[in-house]
């Protein structure tokens, strides 16, 4: 096996036509050997041409290797070594060997040199040295001494070029110099052909692809190349072609032999042969078939029908002849290629039977044709019948056609979708059953198909009607209170259920809405809450498979609190001190519970709950601070409601007033005005008191707004006797202690009686007296004296309930004071008269004019013992006698 055959097969197998080629590094100069001192630019050149960004380089020289990475492709060097390249991804380069020679004469030869080309050596003095006549050597043979230039060229290199190179120069003095020596190896430019025949064993008739197969090197892949194919010493189809290919349409047994090509370029400069191959063509066994199209088992009345012949191996001219039954000539003809056809063009149920064919008298074997009735129209049947059924029911649907050859393919379709498939080889239909579920509603069809494609069936609509399931009843806003007077949404919705659904809302058992709904599971309506719209709701839902019930829902309508009506309930139509008033507040309307506030004077009093209902009431134990105006409240969770304000007025009965005389001196004379005062501490205004002399009254007088009166008397000698006052304000009367008065200067038996004429002159000394006493009490009085009653001897002040009036307001300083005083527990009434006991000098002056003053402050004028006959009039305020 020659070399290149093994390369070629190490090529094939180690599959690297397949891989990134590698790299080939070119140079410029294209020498490998230069002067010390010069430089070389390499370029990693890829096949086919690439523009890589960088490149890495290797480099090698005596045992240290370096690499290094420049951008492009290119990179100068001046250092002797090997040098090896790589682009990213690719394999290494092959090494390229450099010299850079210290040497007088270097020969330089170039990297590489393929078949055919010029080889260029030159022979390269140092400039500078004296060196003449070079002659070149090849394997030490001097080949022909190079005249003028240094180029030493070989045209169409080939093979035998191979060899050691070397130049020699003369030293003019006396030696010569010899160069290195470069060693040449002439690479193949392509490897010899190889031709391969496809099939490689053909047989008669059959077409054959010859093939001529070589491969460039990649940096030569430009080069040209021409095929030419050979048998037996003679060319081929019309002479050489670019086409490393050539197609023989029909090999003829004659054509057995023995075939090469040949591979040159275009300039001749290099053409290889390939190898001899035998190719033998094979004789082909007579063989006669045949067969038809549509095939046998589906022609189908009225189509067109192709018998064909297949006719193999048979040497032509070929005559073909189609039989029915037995030995009836249907058709001959002479066949032009080795697959004769014989068409009917509209088939009859008559045409059935048998053929065959005859090439050149060797007949084929029978074919049968069985004449196919095409399936008509099925009809697609559901039972149980009907369009509409219940989910869960087993629908039969049954295809089913009347006429038509078997087998038959049934499909179903449900939606145009394929539902079920069945191959029906014994009867004209086919059924399944098919469990109903919602989404098998719908338009149902069948096909039917034995060949001639599908024939359809009417479509048969059905609806699946999905009982309802439990409806869900929702309130919104949801919550089980919503107050009066909002409005409520109820929403009744069943997820699953044939439509249309009627659904019904119940109140408390009673229909409230029916609504039929066709779009959707669900309807809702609204409703405007009023008090009786609290209780249980519920829904249900019928879609004619049964009703469905929701659940319940229970809501409460919440009833806003009315205004709330406060009544003040007391025991009698006044209302007194200690009395207890109930005080009770209602509201007519209004949700339970509901907390009612009582006010006072805008002042909460107190809170009680009504927790079902009814109003509260409220308990209040009179004082005289609780008249004012009075409100309640009443409060449920959606606000409050004030009343209206009821005044209420508590009245305080008059306390037992007090009588005061005040008379403008120390003793009272005929003539005197003496001023009654009748005052009660305490009670409701109007006050009407009303003044008594010994039981008779002597008048009345009214204070509208609280206080004591006054009545002035002017006194006559009747005018002794004993005094009391009267308070009144319409709840019961108080009746004050009795005050004596007892008129000085007349004396008791006179009785009232005295002729005037001297009652007139005593009066009038009585008065000076008064008058002269009055002077000398009232100026100490301005200047600060307090009446001087003396306590211990007065038992009015033993009792503190029955406060006396001698020690207060202003009047008292500068009069004489008759009040009456109330002995602890005795019918014995003190009146006494105090008068102010001054304390400057001037006290002593009426001293001397009145000698009885002298020894005593305090004048008891009168003992006075109460008869049971007046003690009947003053019982209310006197203490029994000790
Ligand atoms: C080499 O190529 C790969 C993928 O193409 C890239 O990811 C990588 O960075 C390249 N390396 C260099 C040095 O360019
Ligand atoms: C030529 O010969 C001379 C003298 O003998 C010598 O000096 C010179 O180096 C030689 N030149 C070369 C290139 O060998
Ligand atoms: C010959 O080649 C042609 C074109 O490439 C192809 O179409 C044909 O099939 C081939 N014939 C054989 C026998 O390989
Ligand atoms: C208030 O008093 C009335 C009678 O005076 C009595 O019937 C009622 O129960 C009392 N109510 C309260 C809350 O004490
Ligand atoms: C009670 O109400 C009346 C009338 O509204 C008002 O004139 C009076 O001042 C009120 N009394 C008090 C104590 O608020
Ligand atoms: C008050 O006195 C007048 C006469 O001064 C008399 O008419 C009237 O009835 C008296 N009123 C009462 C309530 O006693
Ligand atoms: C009673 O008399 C006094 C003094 O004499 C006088 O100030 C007063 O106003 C009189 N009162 C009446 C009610 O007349
Ligand atoms: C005044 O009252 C006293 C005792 O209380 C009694 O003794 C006397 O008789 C009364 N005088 C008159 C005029 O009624």
């Amino acid at each position: 096996m020659p070399l290149w055959m093994s390369l070629l097969a190490l090529a094939s197998v180690s599959g690297q036509f397949a891989t990134a080629p590698k790299p080939v590094i070119s140079l410029q100069p294209p020498w490998t050997t230069a002067f010390q001192g010069e430089s070389v630019l390499l370029t990693c050149n890829e096949f086919p041409i690439n523009s890589p960004r960088e490149t890495t380089w290797f480099y090698q020289n005596q045992g240290s290797q370096t690499s290094s990475t420049t951008p492009g492709n290119t990179r100068v060097v001046q250092e002797t070594g090997k040098y090896q390249c790589q682009h990213n991804g690719s394999s290494l380069s092959g090494s390229v060997h450099l010299i850079f020679s210290s040497a007088a004469l270097i020969l330089q030869a170039p990297l590489s040199v393929f078949e055919g080309d010029t080889m260029v050596l030159r022979c390269l003095r140092r400039p500078g040295s004296a060196l003449k006549t070079t002659t070149i050597y090849k394997n030490w043979e001097a080949q022909v001494p190079l005249r003028d230039g240094s180029d030493f060229r070989v045209h169409g290199a080939m093979l035998r070029d191979n060899g050691q190179y070397h130049c020699k120069a003369d030293n003019e003095s006396c030696c010569s110099v010899v160069s290195n020596t470069v060693e040449i190896q002439v690479q193949e430019l392509f490897p010899h052909p190889q031709l391969t025949a496809s099939p490689s064993q053909p047989t008669d008739g059959s077409p054959v692809n010859l093939t001529c197969e070589t491969r460039l090197p990649p940096q030569r892949s430009d080069v040209q190349l021409q095929f030419c194919f050979f048998r037996e010493g003679q060319a081929l189809g019309s002479g050489c072609s670019s086409s490393p290919e050539l197609q023989i349409l029909a090999m003829r047994s004659e054509d057995t032999g023995s075939y090469w090509c040949q591979a040159q370029t275009v300039t001749l400069s290099v053409s290889k042969k390939s190898l001899r191959s035998y190719i033998h063509v094979r004789r082909a066994v007579p063989s006669v078939q045949i067969h038809t199209r549509p095939p046998q088992g589906s022609v189908f009345e009225g189509q067109e029908l192709v018998l064909v012949c297949s006719v193999r191996g048979v040497p032509g001219p070929i005559s073909v002849s189609w039989y029915r039954r037995s030995k009836v000539r249907v058709a001959t003809e002479i066949a032009l290629s080795r697959d004769a056809e014989f068409r009917i063009p509209t088939v009859k149920s008559s045409d059935a039977g048998k053929y065959y064919c005859e090439a050149n008298s060797i007949p084929s074997t029978e074919v049968t044709i069985h004449m196919r009735v095409p399936v008509s129209h099925p009809v697609l049947t559901l039972s149980p019948p009907g369009s509409r059924a219940t989910e869960g029911d087993v629908m039969t649907l049954r295809c089913e056609a009347q006429r038509g050859s078997l087998p038959i393919l049934y499909r179903f379709f449900h939606e145009d979708a394929l539902l079920k498939e069945i191959k029906a080889t014994s009867w004209r239909k086919s059924s399944f059953r098919l469990p109903l579920t919602a989404e098998h509603s719908g338009s149902y069809y069948c096909t039917a198909d034995n060949g001639l494609g599908p024939q359809h069936s009417a479509a048969v609509t059905l609806s699946v009607r999905v009982p309802v399931s439990h409806p869900v009843l929702t309130l919104s806003p949801p919550g089980a209170q919503a107050p009066e007077g909002d409005e409520m949404t109820l929403r009744c919705e069943a997820h699953r259920g044939s439509l249309p659904i009627q659904f019904r809302f119940f109140h408390e058992d009673a229909l409230l809405k029916e609504i039929k709904a066709t779009s959707w599971r669900e309807s809702s309506f609204r409703l405007p809450l009023t008090a009786e719209h609290s209780g249980n709701y519920y829904c249900t839902a019928d879609n004619g498979l049964g009703p469905q019930r929701s659940a319940a829902v229970t809501l409460s309508v919440i009833v806003p609190v009315s205004r709330p009506v406060l009544t003040l309930r007391a025991p009698g139509a006044q209302a007194l001190v200690g009395d207890t008033v109930e005080l009770h507040c209602e509201a007519q309307t209004g949700s339970p519970p509901i907390l009612y506030r009582f006010y006072h004077n805008g002042v909460t009093l107190g809170s009680s709950s009504a927790p079902s209902g009814g109003g509260v009431s409220f308990n209040l134990s009179l004082t005289a601070e609780h008249s004012g105006n009075y409100s309640c409240e009443a409060d449920n969770v959606l606000g409050a409601q004030r009343s209206e304000v009821m005044p209420l007025s508590v009245t305080v009965p008059a306390s037992r007033p007090v009588l005061t005389l005040r008379a403008p001196g120390a003793q009272a004379l005929v003539g005197d005005t003496v001023e009654l005062h009748c005052k009660a501490q305490t009670g409701s205004p109007p006050i009407l008191y009303r003044f008594y002399h010994d039981g008779v009254t002597l008048g009345n007088n009214s204070a509208p707004s609280g206080g004591g009166v006054s009545f002035n008397l002017s006194l006559t000698e009747e005018h002794s006797g004993n005094y009391s006052c009267e308070a009144d304000n319409g709840v019961g009367t108080q009746r004050s202690e009795v005050v004596t008065l007892s008129i000085t200067g007349l004396t008791g038996s006179r009785g009232g009686h005295v002729a005037t004429g001297v009652t007139g002159v005593l009066l009038s000394l009585v008065g000076l007296a008064a008058v002269l006493l009055l002077f000398y009490y009232w100026l100490p009085g301005r200047a600060g004296g307090r009446p001087a009653c003396d306590a211990s001897s007065s038992s009015s002040h033993s009792d503190p309930q029955e406060p006396t009036y001698h020690n207060v307001p202003a009047w008292l300083e500068m009069q004489p004071v008759y009040s009456n005083v109330n002995p602890k527990g005795g019918d014995v009434v003190y009146s006494e008269v105090c008068h102010v006991q001054g304390r400057n000098k001037r006290a002593a002056a009426p001293t001397a004019r009145l000698p009885e003053d002298k020894d005593s402050s305090v004048i008891y004028s009168q003992v006075k013992v109460y008869t049971p006959g007046s003690r009947s009039q003053l019982s209310a305020s006197s203490a029994p006698h000790r």
